[in-house]
């Protein structure tokens, strides 16, 4: 059995914050924004957290694929921006939507999360152990930014993206591929808790995401062309094959230098980057939601997913439609 996604859904909160608007806060202005980076606004939630977001994403995801909630074995939310330690944030989602067949965890792997999603539900599918997952990019950024530091302020958005898996007996994930390199993880960080208990005590911490923007981008350029061409030969697929490369919307400057280095043309590089910034895990399923929805995607269509992130993490699926 393969598993293959059968329907998708996505929320993004109302409240837009533009460049101009960001150029009102901290020193900068759109020019820099959107040369550097090819981002132009970016949603911010004033209401909905990181459970909201995800659940308003899984009922659109359960209605487009034609299943009940009760159906759903597994739901897995891709997440670094959990409302809660405790519960995770796919309990929530489950309570909300009324999956009540559902085991449910949070897993994080940063901006590669719906990668690691989808490998760890073809996993379960391809033995025989589910039939139905929901799975979802959910993130609230805006929590973790620290709004006085231009560096990283500009680049993030919230948002959630979310996809009913199924085991079908054709078509869906012919291949997937994750990795970490965890010796290099210091470059895109955002700290918890630090260790102040009855044995030890740190300074404590602000809780925000800070980056090493230059190391992140190296790391970016050089490993994402890997990863897809590793997905694709293992799949003996030719990179021509393939009809859309949908990667972690973090940077256009980053995409344009990941189809360069494959000799792909732009435009099967997808991109919505302009419009939301980066979203991490969310970004992906986002962005497939909205090609799904405009009928940009056909059955037979061989598509790759590709992200890339802290951890430093980063994943690859080769995929038919
Ligand atoms: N507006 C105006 N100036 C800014 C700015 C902003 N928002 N942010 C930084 N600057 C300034 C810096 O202070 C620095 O000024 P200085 O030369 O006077 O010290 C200058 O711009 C250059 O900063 P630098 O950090 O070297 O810029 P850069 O060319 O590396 O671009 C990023 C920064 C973040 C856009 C770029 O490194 C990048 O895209 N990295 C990848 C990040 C990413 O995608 N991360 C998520 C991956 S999942």
């Amino acid at each position: 059995m393969n598993a293959r996604i059968i329907g998708t859904g996505s929320c993004m909160p109302e409240h837009v914050v533009t460049n101009d608007d960001l150029a009102k806060i901290v020193d900068t202005n759109d020019e820099w924004i959107s040369s550097r980076t090819g981002i132009r606004k970016r949603c911010i939630t004033d209401k909905d957290n990181t459970a909201g977001l995800s659940a308003k994403a899984s009922k659109m995801a359960l209605e487009n694929a034609g299943i009940g909630a009760e159906e759903i074995d597994l739901i897995i939310v891709a997440t670094l921006s959990p409302d809660y330690y405790v519960p995770s944030v796919s309990c929530m989602v489950q309570s909300e939507i009324g999956a009540v067949n559902a085991f449910c965890f949070d897993l994080n792997a940063a901006c590669s999360g719906f990668l690691f999603a989808l490998n760890t539900v073809n996993a379960y599918i391809k033995a025989g152990m589910i039939k139905n997952a929901l799975i979802v990019g959910a993130e609230v950024l805006s929590k973790l930014v620290d709004w006085t530091d231009r560096g990283t302020c500009v680049l993030f958005g919230d948002g959630a993206g979310a996809a009913v898996v199924s085991a079908s007996e054709e078509g869906g994930v012919c291949q997937t591929i994750v990795g970490a390199e965890g010796a290099k993880g210091m470059v895109l960080t955002c700290p918890g808790r630090s260790l102040d208990n009855m044995c030890a005590k740190e300074e404590r911490q602000k809780g925000y995401i800070s980056m090493d923007g230059q190391e992140v981008f190296k790391f970016a350029v050089k490993r994402v062309p890997q990863c897809i061409c590793e997905v694709c030969e293992k799949a003996n697929t030719p990179l021509e094959d393939v009809k859309y490369f949908i990667l972690h919307q973090a940077n256009e400057r980053i995409l344009f230098s990941v189809a360069k280095h494959l000799k792909i043309d732009n435009q099967k590089f997808p991109m919505d980057l302009h419009n939301y910034g980066n979203t991490s895990a969310a970004s992906i399923p986002i962005l497939l939601d909205e090609m799904n929805q405009k009928g940009e995607l056909c059955r037979g269509d061989k598509i790759v997913l590709a992200g890339f992130g802290g951890g430093l993490t980063w994943g690859s699926a080769l995929l038919e439609w």
